[in-house]
């Protein structure tokens, strides 16, 4: 006997997207010129055309996720369209994406906007991107103009996306832009980000109140592989570097070590989430090595991972979405999850995957956990950073060279969940 699992009425059903990954043409960024470096992106591919979504694509593809039943709709907007030079904001920019916006209004669907997510203009990367001093007050005079002029067409805003994995990739790591492999930068860096996040979210409210401004976090699992001291230390370092000290600084507002040498206090930081968005992708096992002191003295030791050769999104761990969601509920605010998948061209993975997220999400929604809504990553297929054009994570799947879209089987699985609000639990 099956069992129907219900999702409360008002869900937000809906899946994700980010600027750079599908607007194309974005030349004017950090990436764009990241990009040409031999050997950066992996599979030695651009992002190109990308989706086609600044060249007209968005609205078919949003047309297409109505149909499907969604709801709702994460996007994001490309500061270096916006402000393609220090200063001086492109008023034909903003008309696209009040175009796009609009669309999505006309059809029904929500819309979560981050205003920027992992991309930068290239006048600021020119200057240090995230270790820029300037930066946090730059981008909350962005956070400004774009509040002003499509907050009439945004149900939610986020400020930034993931703050915790681009100090991590592009700061610590030297796997994205600008690529400093300094393990010291990632403190400043994610530091800088928070703060932009307080300026930003100040911002918006000023603009418009009554609009909810939030963050977007990635919060992996970090689980010792055995019962091992080592291991428990070292899943514990990780997980408080990573996750632990991001989220005790949304909550208390107080900067502690790695964000910050001494522990000092970040102003407006405290309150200035209405809502938070976690993005969940899976579990990482960590396991004691002595030689790897920059790790926290831990390297990932996992079976039936999604990984490339380069890259891990970690071991598929739905029991980590709740893990998660009970977390972030200790800031005391309703909670999204904003981003969720798995990149599988051939979809012999995905369908399992979503059921078995969504059936973890069901429980946290019995558990009282105040989640709103669900964004599955990604609507299409698109430019997947360091890894190029390798890892599909679409519902739709994409033909570069024609811009021809195929549904994925999943999208009609998660179509039925979408337009019944519910899944069957067989
Ligand atoms: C990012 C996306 C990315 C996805 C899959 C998330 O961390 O926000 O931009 O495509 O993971 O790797």
């Amino acid at each position: 006997m099956s069992r129907e699992l219900r999702f409360p009425d008002a869900f937000w059903w809906g899946s994700a997207t980010s600027s750079h990954q599908v607007e194309g043409d974005n030349r004017n960024n950090d990436w764009w010129a990241w990009e040409m470096k031999p050997g950066a992106i992996h599979d030695g591919t651009r992002s190109g055309d990308a989706a086609g979504w600044w060249s007209g694509r968005a609205e078919s593809d949003l047309d297409q996720a109505r149909a499907w039943g969604h709801n709702a709709h994460r996007m994001s907007l490309e500061w270096s369209r916006l402000e393609p030079t220090p200063g001086v904001f492109d008023d034909e920019a903003f008309e696209r994406y009040r175009q796009i916006l609009g669309k999505a209004r006309a059809l029904g669907l929500k819309v979560i906007v981050t205003i920027n997510h992992f991309t930068l203009p290239m006048w600021a990367a020119k200057r240090g991107s995230w270790l820029w001093p300037e930066l946090p007050e730059r981008f909350a005079r962005l956070c400004k103009q774009c509040a002003e002029r499509l907050g009439d067409r945004v149900s939610r805003w986020a400020t930034l996306n993931e703050p915790n994995v681009l100090a991590f990739m592009a700061y610590a790591g030297r796997e994205w832009p600008p690529g400093l492999g300094d393990a010291k930068s990632f403190g400043r860096a994610a530091r800088a980000m928070l703060e932009a996040h307080a300026r930003g979210a100040a911002e918006v409210r000023r603009s418009r109140p009554g609009s909810p401004v939030g963050l977007v976090l990635n919060l992996p699992v970090f689980d010792p592989s055995r019962r091992h001291p080592g291991d428990l230390a070292s899943a514990k370092a990780q997980d408080w570097a990573f996750n632990g000290a991001i989220l005790h600084a949304l909550t208390t507002g107080q900067l502690l070590f790695p964000l910050s040498l001494r522990p000092r206090p970040l102003e407006g930081l405290a309150s200035s989430c209405d809502w938070i968005g976690l993005n969940y992708y899976g579990r990482f096992s960590v396991r004691f090595d002595p030689r790897r002191p920059g790790d926290a003295f831990g390297r990932h030791d996992q079976t039936d991972t999604v990984r490339t050769e380069w890259t891990d999104w970690g071991q598929p761990h739905p029991q980590g979405l709740i893990r998660g969601l009970r977390r972030l509920s200790r800031l005391r605010v309703p909670m999204f999850v904003t981003e969720n998948g798995t990149w599988d061209a051939q979809d012999t993975r995905r369908p399992e995957f979503l059921r078995s997220h969504l059936r973890a999400l069901h429980r946290a929604c019995g558990e009282g956990l105040d989640v709103r809504g669900y964004f599955h990553w990604s609507l299409v297929d698109n430019f997947e950073w360091a890894e190029g054009w390798a890892t599909r994570f679409g519902l739709l799947a994409l033909d570069r060279d024609t811009q021809e879209r195929t549904p994925r089987p999943s999208a009609e699985i998660y179509a039925e969940i979408c337009r019944s609000g519910m899944l069957l639990d067989e």
